[in-house]
C-alpha cells in the first residue's frame, strides 16, 4: 500500500496507532567534514516537506526513504522536541508508558539531541529537559507525583548515575504488571526544573565519556532516564474493579484510581567502526560491548519487523530494558542521527535501515491505570467492622424475639387447656334431661350453666385465635430476621472476597492474618444462626 507522507501526518492510519515513530536528523558539518569532504558530493539529499531522505551511493544511483519526520542541519532543538518527543510525553501524562530514544553512529548528535542541558543557551536544551518542563507544567503538585532515576548501561552492567557506588543494579520483572523494573535504582522526587537540571548535571558527571577520533566527548555507555509519573484520576468509574458496589453509601465515599506511567528517555552510545574511531585498551573493550548491545537491539527490531515468533530480548541488558518499548505496551519514538559526510556512507546506510525496520514495529499501547488498593483495603475493613456490629445487634434481637415467642406459646397452651375444660363442662350440661317439675327447675339451672359455658367457650376461642395470629406474626418476624441475617452474611462474604482480591492485587501470596481471622469469624456466624434456628 503506498504511503502518503503529508496526509499521513494528519490522518494516521488506524493500524499505525501503536507503530514506533521514527525521525531522522542530520548533524551540521563539523570542521573535519569541511576539511575532508570538500571534494566529495553530499551523500544525503533531504526533502523535509515530503519527509523523504535520499541516500546517494554515487552519481548514478540513490535510494529514497520515507520517515515520520526528516530534520535538516538547521532544525532547532525545540522543533525536534515538539515533533519527536512531545506526543510521547503527552501520552505518558495520560497514563501510558512511553519511550524516546536516539540511535546512530558515534558523533552524530544523539547526546546533543537528547541530553543537552542548554546551560549557556536555553534554546539548546535537549529532549530530557524539555520533556520534564512539560511534565512539570502539566501535573498538579500535591495530587500527582513525579520522580526520576538516572542510569547508565556500561560494559553490560547497570550503574546508578545518581549514586556511583551502585554499579550493578538488577533488572527484574514486576510480577503484577510484567514490566521490567530496576528496584535498586535511586529515585529522586522532582518538584521544579532547576532541581531537575542539578540532578541531571550530577548524573552527567558520573557518565562514562571519552575523547575519540570521532567525537571529543563520546558517550561510552547508554544513558537511561526513567521518569515515573503518578497521577490521580478522580471521578473515574471504579465499579469495574469492585465486584460489589460499595461506593453508594456516604459511609464509604468514592475511592480513587490513579495512572502510574513511565517515560524512558534513552541516549544510546554510538555504533562505531574501530578502524575509524581509533580506540584501544579500555575504550576498545567499551566499543565491543556497545556494538554488541546495539547488534542485539538490531536483531530484536528485525524479528519484530518480520513478526517473528521468537524475539531475542534476553540477549543483552539493553534489549531486556527496552522490551516494553519495542513490541510491548509503550508508545515509542526513535530519532536516528546521521552524519552528512559521504565518508560515513556505510554507517549512515545501516542507521537508515535500522530506522526503516523500526518503523515496522507495532506496539500494543496500553493504559497503565492502577487503583489505590491501600485506601480501598482500609475502607473495606471499615465496612466489615460495621457489618460485624450489625450482626451482633441482630443476634441480640433474635434472642429477644425467641423469648417472646416462647412466652406466647405458653399462653397459647394455657388458653387451649381452658377451652378444653370449658367444652367438657358444656358437654356435661347439655347431657342433663328435665323430666319433672323439680327436674324443670334443675333443667333451667342447667340451661343457664350451658349458656354461661357457651359464652366462656366463645370468648376463649376468640382469645385463642388472637394468640394464634400473634404467634404467626412472631414466626414471620423470625423468618424475615433469619433471611436478613443470611443476606448480611452474603454481603460480608463478598467483602471478604474483595479483601482477598485486593491482597492478591498487592502481590501478597496469602491473605493477611486479620483477613484470615475475619473469614473464620464470618464463617462461624451463619453456622451459629442456622444451628439456633434449627434447635429452636
Ligand atoms: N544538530 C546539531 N547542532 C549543533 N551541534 C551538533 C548537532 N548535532 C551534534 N552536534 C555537535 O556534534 C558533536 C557530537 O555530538 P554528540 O556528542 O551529541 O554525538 P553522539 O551521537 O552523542 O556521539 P557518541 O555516540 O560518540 O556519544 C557535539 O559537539 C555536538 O555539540
Ligand atoms: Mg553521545
Amino acid at each position: 500500500m503506498p504511503y502518503r507522507p503529508i496526509l499521513g501526518r494528519f490522518l494516521q492510519k488506524p493500524e499505525d496507532a501503536g507503530r514506533v515513530r521514527v525521525a531522522v536528523r542530520v548533524r551540521p558539518r563539523n570542521d573535519e567534514d569541511l576539511y575532508y569532504d570538500s571534494e566529495l558530493i553530499d551523500c544525503l539529499e533531504l526533502q523535509p516537506e515530503l519527509r523523504r531522505l535520499k541516500l546517494r551511493k554515487n552519481n548514478w544511483s540513490s535510494e529514497s526513504y520515507i520517515f515520520d519526520d526528516v530534520f535538516t542541519e538547521s532544525a532547532s532543538q525545540k522543533r525536534v522536541y515538539e515533533a519527536v518527543a512531545k506526543p510521547v510525553v503527552e501520552t505518558v501524562l495520560s497514563g501510558y508508558n512511553g519511550t524516546v530514544m536516539a540511535y546512530g553512529q558515534t558523533g552524530t548528535g544523539k547526546t546533543y539531541t537528547i541530553g543537552s542541558l542548554g546551560n549557556d543557551n536555553s534554546s539548546e536544551r535537549g529532549i530530557m529537559v524539555r520533556a520534564l518542563e512539560d511534565v512539570l507544567a502539566e501535573i498538579s503538585p500535591g495530587l500527582d507525583n513525579l520522580s526520576i532515576s538516572y542510569l547508565q548501561l556500561y560494559l553490560e552492567a547497570i550503574h546508578d548515575l545518581l549514586a556511583p557506588d551502585k554499579n550493578n543494579i538488577a533488572l527484574t520483572k514486576d510480577s503484577k504488571s510484567g514490566e521490567v523494573c530496576l528496584p535498586g535504582a535511586t529515585v529522586v522526587e522532582i518538584s521544579d526544573i532547576d532541581q531537575f537540571l542539578q540532578v541531571l548535571q550530577t548524573g552527567e558527571k558520573n557518565r562514562h565519556a571519552s575523547n575519540t577520533k570521532m567525537n571529543a566527548r563520546s558517550s561510552r555507555s547508554h544513558a537511561i532516564l526513567v521518569v515515573h509519573i503518578q497521577r490521580s484520576s478522580k471521578g473515574k468509574d471504579e465499579n469495574e474493579f469492585l465486584s460489589v458496589n460499595i461506593n453508594n453509601s456516604e459511609e464509604f465515599p468514592h475511592l480513587s484510581a490513579f495512572f502510574k506511567s513511565k517515560l524512558l528517555i534513552i541516549d544510546l552510545a554510538g555504533s562505531e567502526r574501530i578502524d575509524e574511531s581509533g580506540v584501544d585498551g579500555q575504550m576498545l573493550e567499551e566499543a565491543k560491548f556497545i556494538n554488541l548491545s546495539l547488534n542485539s537491539l538490531g536483531k530484536c527490531i528485525n524479528a519484530l519487523a518480520e513478526n517473528s515468533t521468537h524475539i531475542p530480548t534476553r540477549d543483552s541488558k539493553l534489549t531486556r530494558l527496552l522490551s516494553d518499548s519495542f513490541g510491548g505496551t509503550a508508545r515509542t519514538s526513535l530519532i536516528i542521527t546521521v552524519s552528512p559526510s559521504a565518508r560515513h556512507y556505510s554507517q549512515t546506510s545501516s542507521t537508515i535501515m535500522f530506522g526503516q525496520r523500526a518503523m515496522k514495529v507495532v506496539n500494543a499501547v496500553k493504559l497503565k491505570e492502577d487503583y489505590d488498593s491501600e485506601s480501598k483495603y482500609r475502607k473495606l475493613e471499615c465496612q466489615i467492622d460495621s457489618l460485624t456490629s450489625e450482626l451482633e445487634k441482630q443476634q441480640k434481637d433474635k434472642l429477644h424475639l425467641e423469648r417472646r415467642l416462647y412466652e406466647r406459646e405458653m399462653t397459647l397452651a394455657e388458653a387451649e387447656n381452658k377451652l378444653f375444660e370449658a367444652e367438657k363442662k358444656l358437654a356435661v350440661a347439655e347431657e342433663k334431661p328435665a323430666a319433672t317439675s323439680e327436674g324443670q327447675v334443675e333443667g333451667s339451672t342447667y340451661q343457664v350453666t350451658v349458656a354461661f359455658n357457651e359464652m366462656e367457650v366463645t370468648d376463649l376461642m376468640r382469645k385463642l385465635e388472637e394468640k394464634r395470629s400473634r404467634h404467626a406474626k412472631m414466626e414471620q418476624q423470625l423468618t424475615e430476621f433469619l433471611q436478613n441475617g443470611t443476606w448480611k452474611f452474603a454481603e460480608a462474604t463478598s467483602m471478604i472476597n474483595l479483601l482477598i482480591k485486593l491482597e492478591n492485587h498487592q502481590a501478597a501470596a496469602v491473605a493477611s492474618p486479620r483477613t484470615q481471622a475475619m473469614v473464620i469469624w464470618f464463617a462461624l456466624i451463619p453456622i451459629a444462626l442456622l444451628s439456633l434456628y434449627f434447635l429452636w
